[in-house]
């Protein structure tokens, strides 16, 4: 058998510990599938004295992760600290520069420095993987890299954050509030005890920024991304949505636009009947619609040390295996310039639900102040009295407009107005629909 991939492991928590605990355990197995044996010859954490429940005595001992990313004991760095910079930016960069393969699970680093570490992983003729750092245990970036490469990818779209997705699930099917769903998450630790990252959409963007260079052959733009999240999600909107045919899911969606690639992360309302509105609880799900397969829809666990370190050992079977691919599906000379499409331009329809105040005229105006915008309306839901039908009162009346495909910007000013003439109670909110089949 040829000789043995050693490998470094900086960072021994959820993941790092999962993965140094099935390296040993699958050992003959990932040997006689990669024709070689994989080892994990030395690991870098901060505590040393932490019991992780693995068998450290025969690999070697770092405190420090870039003193681990160049040691001439290892073959390939895997880095499972996690953060945009400092010691993992630090050590990722140390390595390749060394000349050293790295494989990591860290979406944060990737997003921000991708296409800088993509470049130097090229110059020094080695690979930059990273599997987990999507959609954790689902195997998108292979398959966005590899597998369909017969494809245009026309759009790319998925929950890719557990913790909102287990928030939307709880809400709809139990009927209960955005807090109470969010503490029980907390309790469960399928979320941190600062939520912010998770629930704002920020986690869910640093994963759609990967996904769309891998879909549209460009550099990546975190920035670039319009990003919105789920704490404005009520009951009241789970149950309109739900009596309307649709479910709302934390969606990130990639698409390109006749004006640019649009990249966006909000709260989605995806008809009841399609795959992804069937993805319930903390799995996760990614559809690409490609050009000559169709749609291809992925669903696994996101998250968690096994599907995770699943994710991060693919990655390492292919450096056993000695094949090397262009980090992000292309040579980074080769990347187009991320092109961004503007949010104001999006095109799609919308789910509104106002407060109106019950006095007679105002829905008339808001129908008219719609319609000047060249809004259509395709349904209009009211419960209980009709706005200014049952009376002189002014108390706010809930109403659901559904519109037919427009553009952001005309919805935007016709908020606006409607807003400013003091027609409705408070902000009105506003969530889209997504278009699938
Ligand atoms: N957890 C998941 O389900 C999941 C899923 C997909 C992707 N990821 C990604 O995987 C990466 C790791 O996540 P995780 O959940 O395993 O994190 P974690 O449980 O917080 O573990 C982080 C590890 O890094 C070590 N570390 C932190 N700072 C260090 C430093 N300066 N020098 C050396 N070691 C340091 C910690 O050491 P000590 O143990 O000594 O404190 C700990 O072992 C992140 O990029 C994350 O985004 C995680």
């Amino acid at each position: 058998m040829a000789t043995e991939l050693h490998v470094g492991v900086a960072g021994l928590g959820t993941v790092g510990a999962s993965l140094v605990g099935l390296l040993d355990k699958k050992a003959n197995a990932l040997a006689a599938r990669c024709g070689r044996p994989l080892r994990t010859v030395a690991v870098c954490a901060r505590d040393r004295t932490r019991d992780r429940g693995l068998d450290l005595s025969g690999c070697e001992w770092f405190d420090d992760p870039c003193a681990l990313a160049v040691s001439p004991s290892i073959d390939v760095f895997v880095e499972l600290i996690g953060g945009d910079e400092g010691p993992a930016h630090d050590s990722v960069r140390a390595a390749l520069e060394a000349g050293k393969h790295v494989v990591t699970a860290n979406k944060a680093l990737l997003a921000r420095h991708g296409v800088e570490l993509a470049a130097i992983a090229e110059k020094n003729g080695v690979s930059l993987n990273f599997e987990a750092a999507v959609a954790g245990g689902i195997p998108i970036v292979k398959t966005m890299r590899e597998a369909l490469a017969g494809n245009d990818v026309t759009r790319v779209y998925g929950i890719m954050n557990g913790t909102c997705n287990y928030i939307l699930t709880r809400m709809e099917q139990e009927g209960l509030g955005f807090a109470e769903c969010l503490a029980d998450a907390q309790r469960l630790g399928y979320a941190e005890a600062d939520p912010t990252f998770d629930i704002e959409g920020f986690d869910t963007a640093h994963k759609l920024a990967i996904l769309t260079s891998l879909a549209f052959g460009c550099e990546i733009d975190m920035d670039a991304i319009y990003v919105e999240g789920i704490s404005s999600i009520s009951k009241a909107d789970i149950e309109a949505a739900s009596e309307l045919g649709y479910r709302i899911k934390l969606l990130g969606v990639a698409l390109r636009t006749d004006s640019g690639i649009e990249q966006r992360v909000h709260p989605t309302m995806v008809p009841r009947s399609s795959a992804i509105a069937r993805i319930d609880g903390v799995l996760n799900a990614v559809a690409v619609d490609g050009d000559t397969v169709g749609e291809v829809v992925l669903v696994g666990p996101g998250a968690g040390g096994n599907a995770t370190a699943s994710a991060v050992i693919a990655d390492l079977a292919d450096v056993a295996r000695g094949q090397m691919r262009p980090a992000l599906g292309a040579p980074v000379g080769e990347l187009a310039p991320y092109r961004a499409a503007r949010m104001r331009r999006h095109e799609g329809g919308y789910y509104i639900r106002l407060s109106v105040f019950d006095r007679p005229g105002a829905f008339a105006e808001i129908a008219r102040i719609m319609a000047d915008e060249e809004i259509s309306l395709e349904s209009i839901v009211q419960h209980g009295r009709a706005p200014a039908a049952a009376g002189k009162g002014c108390s706010p009346q809930p109403v659901i407009l559904i519109t037919y495909e427009t553009t952001e910007a005309a919805v935007k000013r016709a908020l606006a107005t409607i807003e400013a003439q003091n027609l409705v109670d408070g902000t009105p909110q506003l969530i889209r629909i997504e278009k699938l089949a």
